[in-house]
């Protein structure tokens, strides 16, 4: 089984609009709701592609409740620790012309729920091929987090792959995540350079043993143990790029535990994550999508002296 983390779920709301009027009332066409967080999403990829996986993370009060009525439904294994805070919920706000997106904190974790996650963590790990860990640390939970829960799973023989952004990710670098996926911006942010293949250099440096740094529609850029990639879909694919980042996770996880050499992981990244950017909801993607694009990916090797 493929372990995914999600210490922030949410419950992602979507509203639609004919035309989102800010600072004025806008009336709602159609609403849907369902389980989120970037771990959850990573799960509803694999669990489509026919891998175990099991969701973990914190959740509480009523909007924890509805997140885990809605993973039962997706049938997607629900190890989510509870707690007493309230969940988060995102508010999507679509329009004919683009999306609007408001992103609530998260509920306060205290440092006893915290010692409980990391338990049934470590129990988890016991029956886990690899460990996606994704997304925003809650308020409570220690900075440091993502560096314990990397420093458990290598512990326990697991691999573990990290999407975290800013001071959380950083912070785990120094325990040698096996793959670590920034986008380009949260790259940049980071080590402060445009350049993503002198900051991927550089988050290898502080202790990553593999980046992978997502460019949007460019695709993606690898720096692996075995080399330097560069890899592209054929065209860019219109749509919703939300949840883009969590296929292209979802896939380099399938691909590490199968064992595959990296030009082909990121082929299937590449596809997987232009496939999700077909489908409307951050967490599906075209299958159709997907089958076409798996032939048409290039990868390339980037020669370490334009590094
Ligand atoms: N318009 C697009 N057409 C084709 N592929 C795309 C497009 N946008 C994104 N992708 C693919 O999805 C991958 C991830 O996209 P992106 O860099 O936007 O991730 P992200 O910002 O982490 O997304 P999120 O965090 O919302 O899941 C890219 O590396 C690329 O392979
Ligand atoms: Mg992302």
């Amino acid at each position: 089984m493929i372990l995914t983390v999600t210490l922030n779920a949410a419950l992602d709301i979507t509203h639609r609009v004919a035309r989102l009027r800010p600072h004025a009332s806008n009336r709602v066409s159609d609403v849907s709701q369902r389980a989120g967080g970037k771990g959850v999403n990573v799960a509803r990829v694999l669990r489509a592609l026919g891998e175990r996986t099991a969701v973990t993370g914190l959740a509480g009060g009523p909007t924890g409740a509805a997140v885990r009525a809605d993973l039962a439904a997706a049938s997607i294994a629900d190890h989510l620790v509870p707690i007493d805070g309230e969940s988060r919920r995102t508010v999507a706000v679509v329009d004919d012309r683009d999306t609007t997106i408001l992103l609530e904190p998260g509920p306060p974790v205290t440092s006893a729920e915290w010692a409980r996650f990391t338990r049934r963590y470590r129990e988890l790990l016991g029956g886990a091929r690899a460990v996606v860990l994704s997304g925003s640390l809650p308020p409570g939970v220690p900075a440091d987090a993502y560096g314990v829960l990397v420093a458990l799973a290598r512990a326990a023989g697991v691999p573990a792959l990290l999407d975290a952004d800013g001071e959380a990710l950083l912070a785990a670098l120094a325990e040698g995540p096996d793959v670590v996926k920034p986008n380009i911006h949260e790259l940049a942010a980071v080590t402060g350079g445009e350049d993503p293949a002198v900051g991927a250099a550089a988050l290898t440096a502080a202790g990553a043993r593999a980046v992978v740094v997502s460019l949007g529609p460019d695709g993606l850029l690898a720096h692996t143990p075995d080399g330097v990639w560069r890899a592209r879909p054929p065209a860019p694919v219109a749509g919703n790029p939300t949840g883009a980042g969590d296929a292209a996770v979802a896939a380099l996880a399938l691909g590490l535990t199968a064992g595959h050499a990296w030009p082909e992981r990121l082929v299937e990244a590449v596809a997987l994550s232009a496939a999700a950017v077909a489908a409307p909801l951050a967490g599906d993607f075209d299958p159709a999508v997907r089958r076409a694009l798996l032939g048409t990916v290039t990868v390339n090797s980037v020669p370490p002296s334009t590094i």
